[in-house]
This record gives C-alpha cells, sequence and structure tokens, in this order.
C-alpha cells in the first residue's frame, strides 16, 4: 500500500514537472529560436566585415601621398626608427657595407650602384634601366621590399605604418652630402618629383 501511495504521488509530481516543464521548453525552444538567426547574422556579419576592413585600411594608408607626409615628418624620428635598418646598413660617410649597401646619399641615387657590394640581379636588373631612388619609390620599397622588387634579397619585412617611412626616409634623405630638395605637397602641379631627379 505504501509503496502504490508513494508511486502515485511520485507520478503526480512527475506529471506536474511534465506538465509545467512542456510549455517552459516551448518558451526556450521560442528564446533559442529567436536568439539562433542573430548569432548566425552577427557571425556573417563579422566575416564580412574583416574583408571590408582590411580593404578600407589598404586604402587609407594609400590616401596621404608621401609628399605631404615628408613635410611633417622629422629626421629625429627617423633617425629612431633606422635603428631597424643598421643590422644590416650604414647610414654614415664611409660607412662599410654589412648585409646590405652602406646608404649614405642614397635619396636620389641610382639604384644598386654602391661600390663593393654585391647586388641581387633583381635590384642589378632595376638599376641597369637607369632607376633612381626617389622618395617615392623607397617608400614603396621600405613598405614591402620582396613585394615591390621580387628576387631581390633584403630580408625586411616592411614598415606598414606611412608616417614611420616618411620619417625614416626624411632622416636618409639628410644623411648626404647634399640632400636633395623635398618634393613639394601635391597641389597644383602633377609630378614635382621626377623634375628633380635628373
Ligand atoms: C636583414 C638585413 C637588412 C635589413 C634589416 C634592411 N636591409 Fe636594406 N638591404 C639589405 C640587402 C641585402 C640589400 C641588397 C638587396 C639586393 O641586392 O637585392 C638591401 C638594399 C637596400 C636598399 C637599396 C640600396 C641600393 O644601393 O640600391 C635600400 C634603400 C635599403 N636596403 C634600405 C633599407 C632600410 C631603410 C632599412 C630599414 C628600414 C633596411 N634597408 C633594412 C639588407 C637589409
Amino acid at each position: 500500500m505504501h509503496s502504490s501511495l508513494m508511486n502515485m504521488v511520485f507520478m503526480a509530481v512527475l506529471g506536474a514537472v511534465l506538465f509545467i516543464w512542456g510549455p517552459l521548453s516551448k518558451v526556450a525552444d521560442q528564446v533559442y529560436a529567436a536568439k539562433q538567426p542573430e548569432t548566425k547574422g552577427y557571425k556573417i556579419e563579422g566575416v564580412v566585415e574583416e574583408g571590408h576592413g582590411g580593404a578600407e585600411e589598404q586604402q587609407v594608408v594609400e590616401v596621404i601621398p608621401i609628399e605631404t607626409l615628408l613635410a611633417s615628418a622629422t629626421e629625429a624620428g627617423g633617425e629612431r626608427i633606422a635603428k631597424r635598418c643598421v643590422a644590416c646598413h650604414t647610414f654614415d660617410n664611409g660607412g662599410s657595407n654589412r648585409t646590405g649597401p652602406n646608404l649614405w646619399g642614397i635619396v636620389g641615387s641610382p639604384v644598386a650602384a654602391r661600390d663593393g657590394f654585391s647586388y641581387s640581379s633583381a635590384l642589378k636588373a632595376v638599376g641597369a634601366e637607369g632607376r633612381v631612388w626617389d622618395f617615392k619609390k623607397l617608400d614603396a620599397y621600405i613598405l614591402d621590399p620582396k613585394g615591390y622588387i621580387p628576387g631581390n634579397t633584403m630580408n625586411f619585412a616592411g614598415l606598414r605604418k606611412p608616417e614611420q617611412r616618411a620619417a625614416l626616409i626624411k632622416y636618409m634623405r639628410a644623411q648626404a652630402d647634399t640632400p636633395v630638395p623635398l618634393p613639394e605637397p601635391p597641389a597644383a602641379e602633377e609630378a614635382p618629383a621626377e623634375e628633380s631627379a635628373g
């Protein structure tokens, strides 16, 4: 008797629980169902955003011309950044070639033309075309050495920040017997940098 009474009580309690749990779990389902698309949508958004972000970042990077950045850059700031180069380069007059060539007077100088340095054939080929290291070429090379001149052997990942490259190039320009004139920030004239390279 006792045990069957207990069973009845147990069943009643279980029934009550199920009675309440049924609708409750439906509510839970609805909440979950309502949340799910939200979660999915968010994830997709994140992926799309990443792609957009990358493209936008690149656009922003290219927007400010080197000529404009050079105007506000400081040689002192550039000297600090040049510490990333000194493992392989000297910047002083008569400095030795290391893994890379001495860079005294490099701004405005012909590509791959330092005495006593054995350049890669990739860099020599660029030099053979009569190219000169003007501000724009230096900027592109320091941003991405391997991408700009494939096959060249400068083992440097590149400086991503345009302001850092501008400061560095301003410093490099000053390390010369006669520093070449700074380019005019672009306004009326189209290509003042080309005129001065001669
Ligand atoms: C790991 C060594 C290494 C580092 C670090 C390095 N370079 Fe170089 N760099 C080289 C080598 C090697 C070459 C010659 C490449 C070739 O012959 O293909 C070179 C070439 C160059 C040239 C061309 C010189 C010419 O005569 O045409 C410039 C300009 C230059 N480097 C600037 C820099 C600057 C600025 C930095 C610092 C931001 C830097 N490099 C960091 C190794 C390095």
